[in-house]
């Protein structure tokens, strides 16, 4: 397995391949994604874009990640935002990279796939916060969850719900950047 930083162009030439790991790693249904693609296309263009793929040795893609600079004007953004005091607002929003998705194949999960691109990402990203927001889960029993705990994540919003999506999510944060060499990592965690 290799991990490679990619610029847009490298997400938008592998667009099939990237709304397949994120099918697989979700279980979306194709309709769903369909939808996504589209988002996908449209985020690579946006200020503060960075993104990481993770190829196996014959090229094909194990997992990715991106993330850009989070605005105002992005519907994400402006729904976090609204939900947050203005002391939250000031500081997580003020200067902040949102880690947009995150994903491993199920063949690939559990080998640090996912560590390793988060870490690279977050080494990668302007910001002095960075936001995600995820499924609402058992903490001990979800691999996102735990996860984003071991690289420091605190919650900033639980039990949210955005319009138009009955899962209830939690936004996590972190001030940036990630130690060199954290205290509380177990192996490729922050
Ligand atoms: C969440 C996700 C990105 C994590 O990626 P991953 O590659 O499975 O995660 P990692 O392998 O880095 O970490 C998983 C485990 O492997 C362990 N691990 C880390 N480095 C390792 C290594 N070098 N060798 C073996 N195991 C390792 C970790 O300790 C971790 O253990 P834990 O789950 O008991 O905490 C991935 O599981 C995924 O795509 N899930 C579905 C989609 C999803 O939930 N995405 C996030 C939505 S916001």
């Amino acid at each position: 397995m290799r991990l490679v930083p990619w610029q847009p162009e490298d997400l938008l030439r592998r667009l099939d391949d990237v709304v397949s790991v994120y099918g697989e790693a979700m279980g979306y249904r194709s309709e769903l994604l369909q939808t996504r693609r589209g988002y996908i296309g449209a985020h690579a263009r946006r200020r503060g874009f960075r993104a990481v793929a993770t190829l196996t040795t014959e090229g094909s893609l194990a997992g990715f990640g991106y993330g850009y600079r989070s605005g105002p004007g992005q519907w994400w953004h402006d729904q976090v935002r609204s939900a947050l005091d203005e002391d939250d607002r000031r500081h997580w929003l003020t200067d902040c990279f949102e880690v947009v998705e995150l994903h491993v194949r199920p063949a690939a999960q559990g080998h640090g796939v996912g560590a390793r691109q988060l870490r690279a990402l977050l080494a990668m990203a302007d910001g002095r916060t960075v936001l995600l927001s995820t499924p609402e889960a058992d903490e001990e029993r979800s691999r996102a969850w735990r996860l984003y705990r071991r690289f420091g994540f605190v919650d900033v919003l639980r039990d949210f719900l955005f319009p138009g999506d009955e899962r209830a999510f939690a936004i996590l944060g972190r001030e940036l950047p990630l130690a060199e060499r954290p205290v509380n990592a177990r192996r490729d965690a922050g």
